[in-house]
């Protein structure tokens, strides 16, 4: 395999930092060439240290002691050994900036939340694959970015563990034969709580993910199932298949990654440790399947536990699932609503249960029309949000 050059947008995140891990134990089949934080350019500049890469983006600018931030990183990249040698852009544009003029193969998304689309966009307009963890972009924009990489001959490579797996398991199975997807979920952090508990939910309870080490927001959206909803919008727009045959089953073990079941009858699955390690390296070897130096699962005492889901508890599954019936700009708001619930609830402004009521309301308004563009996408997106955020205050 030709060394790959990699930009990872997020790299100071949990998905930028099992990105790096992946490329720190294979030298010889990746080179990074671009880092980037929102804030965190400690971190960022820690990772440039060890990878010199060509350029790093920090997006949130700042002023210190009346120095621009700009000059400032400067002046800070000196305390490093890459001293002068890296371009530092900063600011609003930085990152799309950084994913446009960098040369590079393979861009890696790791950026959470809305911020992620245009990232997306940019890496497949300036021809370079895209290794996509960010599901919001799909969602809010999946027609585009599928028509934006069939124009530019460039792969858009899920790095989202269940939709690797699917990936990978269509790879290997003729669609004709396929009949449904099922999805696994783990249940979240809350997967055992009663209804009455639910009502009194911390955010300490909520961000305790049983098998998963993640992100505040994803680990948030995996208690309350908003993440296997936005997951099952992806499925439906990556993959084309009606939610009819999209299925989601709970899996407390995080063990398979995804299922599925052809027309005859028989399910097929991917099984593997629960280690994004492994979807990232997997996405960033295709189209091969290389040994990349990570543990594998032994069979040796493994148990594998599947329930039915209870579309009662997990309120935003079942809006999801509508969004995808009703189609038009539904998954921007469904997005859009949930993220404004969510820091909400994270600032103790709303109850855990408030979150898909606020999503409820939200999707209720009058959403007439298409969303063709990326303007017409961020617009939706904020009108969503104040919506939102008016119906909570
Ligand atoms: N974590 C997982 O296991 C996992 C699995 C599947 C899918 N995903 C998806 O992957 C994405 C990232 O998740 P995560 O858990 O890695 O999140 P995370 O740990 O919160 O990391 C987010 C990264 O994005 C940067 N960032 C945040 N807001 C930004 C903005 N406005 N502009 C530019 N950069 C920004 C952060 O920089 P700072 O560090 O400076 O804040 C950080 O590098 C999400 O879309 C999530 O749904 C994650």
């Amino acid at each position: 395999m030709k060394i790959k050059r990699i930009i990872v947008a997020g790299s100071t995140g949990s998905i930028g930092s099992s990105t790096i891990d992946v490329i720190r134990k294979n030298p010889d089949l990746f080179k990074i060439a671009g880092l980037s934080c929102n804030t965190n350019w400690q971190k960022m500049f820690v990772q440039a240290d060890e990878f010199l890469p060509e350029a790093v983006a920090v997006s949130v600018g700042f002023e210190n002691d009346g120095v621009n931030s700009h000059k400032f990183l400067k002046q800070e990249s000196r305390n490093y050994t890459f001293k002068d040698n890296i371009k530092i852009y900063v600011g609003t544009n930085a990152l799309v900036d950084m994913v446009r003029e960098t040369k590079a193969d393979l861009v890696v998304n790791g950026v959470s939340g809305v911020s992620g689309l245009l990232v997306s966009f940019w890496t497949l307009m300036s021809g370079k694959d895209l290794a996509l963890a960010n599901k919001e972009s799909i969602v809010m924009a999946g027609e585009l970015l599928l028509d934006m990489a069939k124009k530019k001959e460039r792969e858009i490579l899920p790095i989202d563990s269940e939709h690797s797996a699917v990936f990978n398991l269509m790879r290997i199975l003729d669609r004709s034969s396929i009949d449904e997807i099922v999805l696994t979920a783990s249940g979240g952090a809350l997967r055992d709580y009663t209804a009455e508990q639910l009502n009194n939910v911390t955010v300490a309870d909520a961000l305790r993910h049983p098998t998963w080490k993640m992100g505040k927001k994803i680990t948030i959206d995996s208690a309350s199932m908003a993440n296997k909803g936005l997951e099952v919008i992806e499925a439906n727009k990556l993959f084309s298949f009606s939610p009819e045959k999209l299925k989601v089953v709970i899996h407390p073990q995080s063990i398979v990654h995804s299922l599925i079941r052809t027309k005859d009858g028989m399910l097929y699955g991917q099984i593997g440790k629960p280690d994004m390690r492994l979807p990232i390296q997997n996405a960033l070897t295709y189209p091969e399947i290389r040994d990349t130096g990570f543990s594998r699962l032994l069979l040796d005492d493994v148990t594998l536990e599947f329930r039915k889901i209870d579309f009662q508890k997990y309120r935003m599954l079942s809006l999801a699932y509508s969004v995808i019936e009703e189609g038009g700009v539904l998954p921007i708001v469904y997005n859009a609503a949930n993220e404004v619930a969510v820091s909400m609830f994270i600032e103790e402004k709303i109850k855990f249960v408030d979150i898909p009521d606020v999503v409820e309301q939200c999707l209720s308004k009058n959403w007439q029309g298409k969303a063709l563009s990326i303007e017409d996408i961020m617009d939706v997106d904020l009108r969503a949000r104040k919506i939102s955020e008016e119906y909570i205050r």
